[in-house]
Order: C-alpha cells, then sequence, then structure tokens
C-alpha cells in the first residue's frame, strides 16, 4: 500500500514537472518587453496594418485567427496580436475557441477554470469566465466538450461574440485550424475577419489553396496573412543593405496575398 502510494506520489511530481517544463518551452515566443526589437516590430506593423484593413468596421473589431495546418503558430500568433493591441490602451479580449485542443491558457499559464464551453452551455456566467494577464481579458476554453463544432456554431456562439463585442475594441478569437473550423463556418458569422496564419517550412503550399476557397465559399472575409517563424525578409533584405532590425523579422503580416508582399518591410 505504502509503495503505491509513494508511486503514485512520484507520477504526479514527474506529470508536475513535464507539465511546467512543457509551459515554460512554449511561453518562449510569447512576445514580452524583453524580447528583441525585430520580433516586437513586427508584431507592431502587423497591428497597424491590421487597424488598417478594416476601415468600414467603427466599433469592435471581431478577428479570428485560423491556419491551413495543426502547428501554423495561431495561438502563438493570436497571444501575441492581443498582447500587442494592448499595449496601445486598447480594450482587448482574446477567446480560446480552440475546443478541441485548447492551450491559450496553458501559454500565458493562466488557469482554465470556467471558459467558453462552459458560458455556451449556461453552465457559467460570461463574467466568471473572464481572466486578465497583461492587460489583456481572456475566456479560457473551458471543459473540453464533446460537441466541440456544435458548439461553435450554435447560436449561443454568435450572441455571445456580438454581447462581448459592446465593451471592447478588439476581439481576437484563437480556432482550430480551417478544416475543422468550416465545420462550424457559423461562428465566421459574427466576425470582421479572418486572419490566416502560414508558418514558414511548416505550411504546405495546396493546404493555404485549400484554406483560401474553403474560407472563401464560406464567405469569410480575409483579412490578412501572418507569415510566422520566417526568415524570408532576411535574404530579401539582405541583398538590398536594409538596416538590421528589417532583415531579422521573424512574423510579418500581409495585408493582402494579392499584392506584392515585399512593397514594404513587415507588410
Ligand atoms: N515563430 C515561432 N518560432 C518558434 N516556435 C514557434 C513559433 N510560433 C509557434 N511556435 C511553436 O510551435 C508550436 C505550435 O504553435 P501553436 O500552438 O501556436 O500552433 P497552433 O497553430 O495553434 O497549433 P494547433 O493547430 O495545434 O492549435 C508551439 O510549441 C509554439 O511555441
Ligand atoms: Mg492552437
Amino acid at each position: 500500500m505504502a509503495i503505491k502510494k509513494r508511486w503514485a506520489k512520484r507520477k504526479i511530481k514527474r506529470d508536475q514537472q513535464k507539465k511546467a517544463e512543457y509551459v515554460k518551452a512554449n511561453s518562449t515566443r510569447i512576445i514580452n518587453n524583453t524580447d528583441d526589437f525585430a520580433t516586437l516590430e513586427s508584431y507592431r506593423a502587423a497591428r497597424t496594418n491590421i487597424m488598417f484593413s478594416l476601415p468600414d468596421e467603427k466599433a469592435c473589431k471581431k478577428l479570428i485567427i485560423t491556419s491551413a495546418m495543426q502547428g501554423d503558430g495561431k495561438t502563438t500568433v493570436a497571444i501575441n496580436l492581443a498582447l500587442i493591441f494592448a499595449k496601445t490602451n486598447l480594450k482587448v479580449l482574446l477567446i480560446d475557441a480552440d475546443l478541441r485542443l485548447p492551450m491559450v491558457h496553458t501559454y500565458l499559464n493562466v488557469k482554465n477554470g470556467f471558459g467558453l464551453s462552459d458560458v455556451l452551455v449556461g453552465r457559467a456566467d460570461v463574467k466568471d469566465a473572464i481572466v486578465q494577464t497583461s492587460g489583456v481579458d481572456i475566456i479560457t476554453a473551458g471543459h473540453i466538450p464533446q460537441n466541440p463544432a456544435e458548439l461553435l456554431a450554435s447560436d449561443a456562439m454568435t450572441t455571445l461574440v456580438n454581447e462581448l463585442s459592446v465593451n471592447y475594441d478588439y476581439i481576437f478569437i484563437d480556432t482550430p485550424p480551417v478544416g475543422i473550423l468550416v465545420d462550424a463556418m457559423e461562428i465566421l458569422k459574427p466576425a470582421s475577419g479572418v486572419i490566416l496564419v502560414v508558418r514558414q517550412k511548416n505550411t504546405l503550399h495546396r493546404a493555404v489553396h485549400s484554406a483560401i476557397v474553403a474560407l472563401e465559399f464560406a464567405k469569410a472575409k480575409i483579412c490578412g496573412f501572418i507569415l510566422n517563424d520566417s526568415d524570408l525578409i532576411k535574404y530579401h533584405y539582405k541583398k538590398r543593405k536594409y538596416s538590421t532590425y528589417q532583415y531579422h523579422y521573424n512574423y510579418n503580416y500581409y495585408g493582402n496575398p494579392k499584392q506584392n508582399i515585399r512593397q514594404h518591410p513587415g507588410v
């Protein structure tokens, strides 16, 4: 009996250590004031471009962050955008709508108690589901439900986003990859636009193409692309002898995929 207890204790400790290591490894991609200038500058450029990408939207802007494939950096980018927007004294809300593999709470090291799923099924009040960190309000995913797509596609989700938009300037919604997202395409209804994350050496060209087709079919407004984990600009600007900060960009925001992506550093 005593051996069993000791074994159980050791296992809990091992699991806790593993989780702590995982959180530490993944949190490093979340921006903070000590980050290098280029990374922060890239996110600032993204912020400016996003602000100008929806000129007709005067009230709260609700942006869905998605990508063609798993692991492209949707969650990382969604969190970093929320943080960089909050730095300009805007009221920002980040919603973890990836009810299949929620990660926002892990990356930000906040508690995932009552969250989106609980609010949608009426188990919790939205006020109790909001947690705050670094000037950003966050609604974590909550308990993982059996029917994530149906919950996201529900009228309750549309109503919730519309109700919340009264209190915020920007709402960023972290979602699963497009293939899963379009199963719940109703979530696109209350959104002002979609930002597609593309990751160098991860996202396949044909997957991006399929994602665009699927989003256009769902009548989503694609406001832009974020190229994550890229050194594309590095080589381009190196050739032209641009100043250092420009060719060390890791994150780049592309206002319009059809435009020439090299027209402006970071745009
Ligand atoms: N620019 C980057 N440089 C290095 N690592 C990164 C970068 N962006 C994301 N990562 C890492 O890649 C992994 C996947 O990132 P993230 O969880 O943001 O992707 P995702 O698209 O949300 O994944 P999923 O499809 O599972 O939801 C994480 O470990 C994250 O820390
Ligand atoms: Mg994710």
